[in-house]
């Protein structure tokens, strides 16, 4: 399960007083000094804001989202170019923050957010640490982390145009993690069983992807990988510079007596402020423990792979039946190309001559061709809501982009 609103709250709010009055930017993620330790950590964040909304290319005419966006700095930095920019955050206080900058966001997850009622497309999506938070320790052990990664690429290529790009900045495990049931506050401090131990205490319901790998895999059905570079020794000089936040001067003199007004009555603010100030999170990635990943991705082209097909047609098979398709009136198996997917209750294939996708009810005895070849254009989640479009659709020119475009409106205006 995904990290709650309580538990991000808890993570995040106590450093709300340092984070405005001592971060300009106000990112809490790891910088981008490329190396180039020379650069002020305010120069190193906007090095970042640069290089993601260049990458993304965003201009005036843009229309932006930022997924996960702390307080806001990254869709400041989108306005700023004139840009239209949106945030979605499951932080409240985030949110509110934000809208107080006059920021345009929206308060809750991203699953809420991009969903099939939604028809907006943006140019370009950055998710800046955030998918640290989208599984829980029991979703790694439970193998579930490729399956709710999967689902998030797949909804942020349905709200992306054509090309679009995607920055994609996380936390992923080292490759010196210790075993997960060895992690524990009961190992010899310092180890890394013990530095693991505390930084999932201060992030309570979340736990990273599991290498950078995950992530692409997850992603490749729907975004192909332009760059993809490590960034942990930058997160260990970004950690090295908030450390000093914490010597009174005149930017963090107010924000470090509030902080200790609360920690004197708040017992649970006082532990965080512990686990932040012995820099557990910092050690994880000297140790290996923790790496930092940044991929930068482009949504595919707007032909859909057979592997979505599996998808689609499992959304399918659970909605055909009783559903009274069209009759397609192929008389012999020798007109159809490829079986895109056999279920249960419906075969999809597409037609040798004319490309079509065709649905049939389940005729026995048809066996799977080559999956490799068949092209689909289908944003898979849509079919299942109405059987009408989906009755026609079954029985137009899959590649025919004009078609599934001006389907797609239809459906999004339904
Ligand atoms: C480490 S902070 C990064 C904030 C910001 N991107 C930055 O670079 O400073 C993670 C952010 O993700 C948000 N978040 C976590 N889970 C989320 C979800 N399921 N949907 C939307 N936002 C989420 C948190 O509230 C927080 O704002």
């Amino acid at each position: 399960m995904a990290a709650t609103e309580t538990q991000l709250r808890n993570t995040y709010r106590f450093m709300a007083p340092m984070v405005r009055s001592a971060l300009s930017p106000r990112d809490i993620t790891c910088a981008m000094f490329k190396g180039d330790f020379r650069l002020s950590l305010s120069q190193g964040e906007q090095r970042k804001h640069a290089y993601v909304l260049d990458e993304l290319r965003i201009t005036e005419d843009s229309l932006f989202l930022d997924v996960g966006f702390g307080w806001g700095s990254l869709l400041e930095a989108a306005r700023e170019r004139g840009a239209k920019a949106v945030g979605v955050n499951k932080e409240t206080g985030q949110v509110r923050f934000a809208r107080s900058l006059g920021l345009n966001v929206v308060e809750g997850s991203y699953r809420d957010f991009l969903t099939v009622n939604n028809p907006v497309q943006f140019d370009g999506i950055s998710c800046v640490e955030a998918m640290e938070h989208f599984c829980g320790p029991e979703d790694y052990v439970a193998g579930e982390q490729d399956a709710i990664y999967g689902d998030f690429f797949a909804r942020a290529a349905e709200h992306l145009v054509d090309g679009g790009r995607m920055y994609h900045q996380s936390m992923v495990l080292g490759k010196d993690v210790p075993r997960f049931d060895d992690i524990s506050t009961d190992a010899p401090p310092f180890s890394r069983e013990y530095i693991a131990a505390k930084v999932m205490e201060f992030y309570p319901g979340s736990w990273p992807p599991e290498s950078v790998d995950q992530i692409i895999r997850a992603a490749a059905p729907y975004f192909d990988v332009l760059e993809v570079d490590n960034g942990t020794a930058d997160y260990i000089e970004t950690m090295k510079r908030w450390s000093e936040l914490w010597r009174p001067n005149t930017r963090t003199i107010l924000p470090i007596l509030s902080l200790a007004a609360k920690a004197l009555l708040d017992p649970n603010i006082r532990k965080r402020i512990g686990l932040l100030r012995q820099g557990y999170n910092r050690q994880c990635f000297e140790k290996g423990v923790l790496e930092l990943s940044r991929i930068l991705f482009q949504k595919k082209s707007d032909v859909f792979k057979p592997e979505n097909a599996a998808n689609i047609a499992s959304y399918l098979s659970g909605k055909l039946s009783g559903m009274g398709l069209p009759d397609i009136g192929v008389d012999s198996t020798d007109e159809l190309l490829d079986t895109v997917y056999s279920g249960d209750n419906a075969i999809l294939y597409v037609h040798k001559n004319t490309g079509k996708v065709l649905v049939l009810d389940k005729i026995p005895g048809i066996v799977s061709a080559n999956p490799e070849s068949a092209r689909l254009w289908i944003h898979g989640k849509r079919w299942e809501e109405t059987t009408q479009l989906y009755t026609e659709a079954a029985s137009k020119d899959l590649n025919s982009r004009d078609f599934w475009q001006s389907w797609s409106r239809q459906f999004w205006r339904g």
